[in-house]
């Protein structure tokens, strides 16, 4: 989300592991591709690590991961991909990424594209750690409360001896509760050396990347250990482990916009994502989710049971309780979007008013216009979709349908029920509904005429 205030050391490159298969999400989407906060698990990772600058970003996909390649593409079209055919380990993914690291001297920073919570300062401390301890490569670790499964970091003398998987290790290193994040900065200089030497020795028969820490010893050099909160080391393996990630991003968006001068009333029922963008002074009221892509500016009002997505609100404009912005909205300041109202593709200007159950889509509405209750732009015949525009000042009577495409000039005033086919010029006022017919006393002979009938079809059986 927010880079560190100073300036973090850079790394060189990242290599961001997403080979994994993800079976247990039982999902047709691969497992990094599933969203957090609105963006796929992978787009965090790289957020995360490129606020350390990496020239270089290299992405790990497995055998089948296109999806995940094409993924990795569009959001940084510079993306290098390595494909790990075979899924041989956590060494062997970073190997693959070796060629595509070619002539990297710098940090190399490795992370797993299923870990989103990992924050770009515990990153930074990391690569710190690294450079200031002299070491060949630093691994981030964590208190783990059930460290079962984990691999666990060894320390002798407060010095990073080697890491050593759950499955492989002995009772009392079992005991050992630091554990092993995944995440880890290597001396890119040293990294194809070390990886080299990397033997499937152990329960599993993979390649491990923990080995690096014993091999580096072996050649007299040293490894640091950094420990972080175990929240931000929350691997994703489940649908059930997909949404305690989305609880925990969600909690620290929230506090992120508190701190930042966003009030809610009610946060733990707010939704945002991770791309929001919040001005100081907004205020969000209970029950409301922000999608992807959106702005909201100073001092503006977001009520209770919105959803906005994709969308842009100026300050001081007041939505909701229950309205709708869809991609494309565009509300201007001041502008009010009131209940079970549905705006897509459309831009109220300052000022511009629509309070009560409409649709306004593919449509410009000028500043401080006037969309009476139950008015709908009918934007689509079928096959194509039309543009209505409304001029500054106009005031659209309730329940006007206004046939797209079609324009209503500045300052025109439509009567109430109207549908309008045809462009109402500036200053005009346009009525477009059948002429009312009023027959005094019609009513009472009517009624008179039906109790009769009814009374002689009773005297008949
Ligand atoms: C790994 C670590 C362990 C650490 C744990 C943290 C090793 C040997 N073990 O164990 O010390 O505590 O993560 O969650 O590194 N991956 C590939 N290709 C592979 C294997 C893995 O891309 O061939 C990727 C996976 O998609 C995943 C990550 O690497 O994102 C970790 O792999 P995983 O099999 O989950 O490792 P663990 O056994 O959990
Ligand atoms: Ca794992």
């Amino acid at each position: 989300m927010s880079r560190p205030a100073e300036s973090p050391p850079a790394v060189a490159a990242a290599v961001i592991l997403a080979a994994g298969e993800g079976t247990r999400m039982k999902s047709r989407r691969p497992k990094v591709l599933h969203p957090v906060g609105g963006a796929p698990m992978l787009a965090h990772a790289i957020t995360a690590a490129e606020a350390l600058g990496p020239e270089r970003l290299v992405v790990v996909t497995g055998h089948g991961g296109e999806a995940v390649a094409d993924a990795a593409r569009r959001l940084r079209p510079e993306a290098r991909i390595a494909v790990q055919a075979e899924r041989r380990g956590t060494a062997h993914a970073v190997t693959q990424a070796l060629p595509a690291l070619e002539g990297v001297t710098g940090d190399v920073l490795v992370l797993y594209g299923d870990t989103p919570l990992v924050r770009p300062e515990t990153l930074a401390r990391l690569v710190a750690a690294r450079a200031e301890g002299g070491h060949a490569l630093a691994v981030l670790g964590f208190e783990a409360a059930d460290p079962t499964g984990y691999g666990r970091l060894i320390l002798e003398g407060g010095a990073l001896t080697r890491i050593v998987e759950h499955r492989d290790a002995t009772e009392a290193e079992r005991a050992t509760t630091l554990c092993n994040s995944g995440v880890m900065c290597v001396e890119g200089a040293r990294l194809a050396g070390l990886l080299a030497q990397v033997r499937a020795d152990n329960a599993k028969g993979e390649l491990y990347l923990t080995d690096l820490v014993a091999i580096a010893r072996a050649e007299g050099l040293t490894a640091g250990a950094v420990a972080c909160e175990e929240a931000e080391t929350l691997g994703v393996n489940s649908r059930a482990e997909l949404a305690a990630a989305e609880a925990a991003f969600q909690a620290r968006a929230r506090a992120t916009a508190m701190a930042e001068g966003v009030t809610m009333i009610a946060p733990e029922t707010v939704f945002l994502s991770a791309d929001t963008r919040l001005a100081r002074d907004v205020t969000l009221h209970p029950n409301v989710v922000i999608g992807p892509g959106v702005e909201i500016a100073e001092g503006a009002e977001i009520r209770a049971f919105s959803h906005l997505e994709g969308c842009r609100v100026a300050a001081d404009a007041v939505i909701g309780p229950y309205a709708r912005l869809r991609p494309g909205a565009e509300i201007g300041a001041g502008a009010h979007v009131g209940n079970f109202v549905e705006v897509k593709n459309a831009t109220l200007g300052d000022g511009a008013k629509a309070n009560h159950l409409s649709y306004i889509g593919d449509a410009g509405v000028g500043a401080g216009a006037n969309i009476g209750a139950g008015t709908i732009t009918c934007n689509y015949d079928g096959f194509l979709k039309h543009r209505t525009e409304i001029g500054a000042g106009a005031f659209v009577g309730s329940n006007t349908a206004l046939v797209a495409p079609v324009s209503v000039g500045a300052g025109a005033v439509i009567g109430a029920g109207s549908t309008v086919t045809q462009d109402v010029p500036e200053d005009a006022l346009a009525v477009a509904r059948g002429r009312q017919e009023t027959r005094p006393g019609s009513a009472r002979k009517l009624r008179e005429r039906l109790k009769a009938a009814k009374a002689a079809e009773t005297a008949a059986e």
